[in-house]
């Protein structure tokens, strides 16, 4: 992979044509690269480094940023004409974003809330206490600024098909973001679809895309069904109340009880998705209908993983292979970052699924897992940060998966 790169790069440098590069991807490599041809102001002199690598962040400009609410902005990214395949996505998916902070590198993942078909690549950033990230694109991020953004990936996705279907989501604050892109895609892509939203917030001023939402099923009044619910405030046309068993009920036993969905759609923190999904179960919708995505999990679903000792851990990652003496406490994904591997990640919370990496020797445990089936763990798929090595020697696979 290396010398492909390096003839493409060297062949951009003699071009005459080519004014100004882009850095693009693995950082370690674009080091190598320029130590090797003394390029010591690099920061300044920004170069291409084509090749395929699953970890590679790719600098964009933000375009726009759009406040939706006084905790939450979307910010839109152009995307050149040279990388719209890698940034081509389905609705649903996320994108982490990864940013220098004090001294550290932060990634952060967010759901794309733009439609694949819209031309817009865009994701919503709701502030968070103590936020690091959240505090810097709702308060200083401006049109122009440029990030590092992996391209898109995730699971839980909607893809059109050609048959007319009705689609149903729950959601609650910003885990409206990938339902937002789902519903612009079924409403434009599956013309004879429909969709039933249940969405819940504390209150109607903390609603992301709330005026986008109205305006949407007023135009798609026979396609688009909205139920909003408030925590904290009473509003005209809404439920007062969290979403609970009650709030299903009332969705598919009474409002659309001669309805069959295809899918449901939940996203937002563990403890609904939990609920919902128990519900739905219990209504016999089958697993394989209930798609979620959480945004928060809570602190004490982890398991203490009790193991002493050390481990000789292997990680294989973009063809390379490399060995180290671990400590059996730590995950594989610390180990992999103490050593300064490109490995890919985001959440570092057992949430977004970027980490997974096959087992090709030994055994480990996760502290926590929603993302893994048991079938995916059977075949030795792991979330390394969240893999704890049971055994004295561990081989993961990051390129395997
Ligand atoms: S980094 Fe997100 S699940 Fe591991």
């Amino acid at each position: 992979m290396l010398f492909p790169a390096l003839a493409d790069l060297m062949k951009a440098f003699h071009s005459s044509e080519i004014k100004r590069l882009n850095i693009f991807g693995n950082f370690r490599q674009v080091l190598k690269f320029t130590e090797l041809f003394h390029f010591k102001n690099y920061s300044l002199c920004i170069f291409a480094i084509k090749y395929h690598d699953m970890n590679a962040f790719y600098a964009l400009k933000i375009k726009e940023i759009i406040r939706e609410t006084p905790q939450a902005v979307s910010l839109s990214f152009e995307i050149p004409l040279e990388l719209l395949d890698k940034f081509s996505y389905k609705a649903g998916q996320y994108t982490t974003l990864r940013i220098p902070f004090e001294g550290k590198e932060i990634r952060r993942a967010y759901s794309l809330c733009s439609a694949p078909n819209s031309g817009e690549f865009k994701v919503t950033v709701k502030e968070v206490p103590n936020g690091s990230f959240s505090a810097l694109a709702n308060n200083k991020l401006k049109a122009g600024d440029v990030l590092e953004v992996h391209p898109p990936e995730g699971k839980f996705i909607f893809e059109p098909g050609t048959i007319s279907q009705n689609y149903a989501a729950f959601a609650v604050g910003s885990g409206i973001t990938p339902v937002m892109s789902i519903i612009k895609s079924v409403l434009f892509q599956e013309p004879g679809s429909k969709f039933v939203l249940v969405y819940g917030n504390r209150s109607l001023v903390d609603t992301i895309f709330y005026k986008e939402l109205l305006e949407l099923e007023i135009k798609n009044p026979d396609r688009l069904f909205i139920e909003f619910i408030y925590s904290r405030t009473r509003e005209d046309n809404s439920q007062f109340g969290r979403i609970e068993k009650s709030t299903v009920n009332y969705v598919l036993e009474n409002k659309f009880n001669d309805t069959e969905f295809k899918s449901f759609y939940l996203c937002g923190p563990e403890e609904m998705i939990q609920n919902v999904t128990g519900i739905l179960k219990e209504k016999g919708i089958r697993e394989e209908n209930i798609l979620f995505e959480l945004f928060t999990v809570k602190d004490n679903g982890a398991i203490d993983i009790n193991v002493e000792g050390e481990t000789k851990l292997t990680i294989v990652v973009d063809d390379e292979e490399m060995t180290f003496s671990m400590d059996k406490n730590k995950t594989v994904l610390e180990v992999a970052l103490d050593h300064d591997l490109d490995v890919p990640y985001s959440c570092q919370g057992g949430i977004c699924s970027s980490c997974i990496a096959r087992i090709k020797e030994g055994k480990a445990e996760m502290r926590k897992n929603q993302i893994l089936t048991d079938s995916e763990i059977a075949e030795g798929l792991i979330l390394t940060c969240q893999a704890q090595p049971t055994t004295p020697t561990l081989k993961v696979d990051y390129d395997d998966v």
